[in-house]
């Protein structure tokens, strides 16, 4: 508004000056921003388009925060009566055939879901051509995807707050190393990523 305000001034100004065939800069101004939120909205609706929609959710481990996400997004998702292939990998085969940490289990089972039968496994190459999206918990395991994602990749790789509102860019912190409470937060923003995620694919966004 304050830039349109400054248009507006300069506009009047020139007027007085006799350039009447000046074009509104304000109506140029909120025409680009129009197209903006209609470039957005196209990149949403591809999430609707009709093809079969497969998710991989990624963390450093597959222990911590992936592992919940599998769980509550396959929970939600059971809840919106959508039938969503969901999986869960690890940058690292640092626990592969492991069992989510304890405290995932515990926090996801306060939540009525259960994840104790999910087993750790890093991401491989075919993931990239099985996964329509790949969802990363933070930008490190965002930045090592790019860099294993093969030219022509399928898979679009996001981070999973950048599906929730107000929180795009931003990471789910890794609760390894934190208290219990840590691992309550994680799975408050782990539920606000799928929840924002299940919007999109809905188109309900
Ligand atoms: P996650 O957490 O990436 O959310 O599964 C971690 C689990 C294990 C380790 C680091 C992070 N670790 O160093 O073993």
């Amino acid at each position: 508004r304050g830039l349109c305000n400054g248009f507006r001034l300069l506009r009047a100004f020139l007027r007085a000056f006799g350039h009447h065939l000046l074009p509104d800069a304000c109506v140029v101004v909120r025409l680009g921003y129009q197209k903006g939120r209609l470039a957005q909205a196209r990149r949403q609706m591809k999430w609707v388009s009709g093809m079969t929609v497969r998710i991989l959710f990624v963390c450093l481990g597959n222990i911590c925060r992936s592992p919940l996400a599998e769980g509550f997004f396959r929970h939600e998702a059971g809840l919106a009566g959508l039938e969503i292939e969901a999986d869960s990998a690890g940058i690292r085969d640092w626990h592969e055939g492991n069992p989510p940490d304890k405290r995932s289990i515990k926090v996801a089972a306060a939540h009525g879901v259960d994840i104790a039968g999910q087993r750790s496994r890093p991401v491989v190459p075919e993931d990239f051509a099985r996964f329509t999206h790949i969802v990363a918990m933070d930008r490190s395991n965002l930045e090592a995807l790019s860099a294993m994602a093969p030219t022509g990749c399928v898979a679009r790789l996001s981070l999973l707050l950048d599906h929730a509102e107000g929180l795009a860019g931003q990471d789910v912190a890794d609760p390894w190393h934190g208290r219990a409470d840590a691992f309550e937060r994680c799975r408050d923003e782990v539920l606000l990523g799928v929840r924002g995620l299940l919007r999109h694919i809905g188109g309900a966004n």
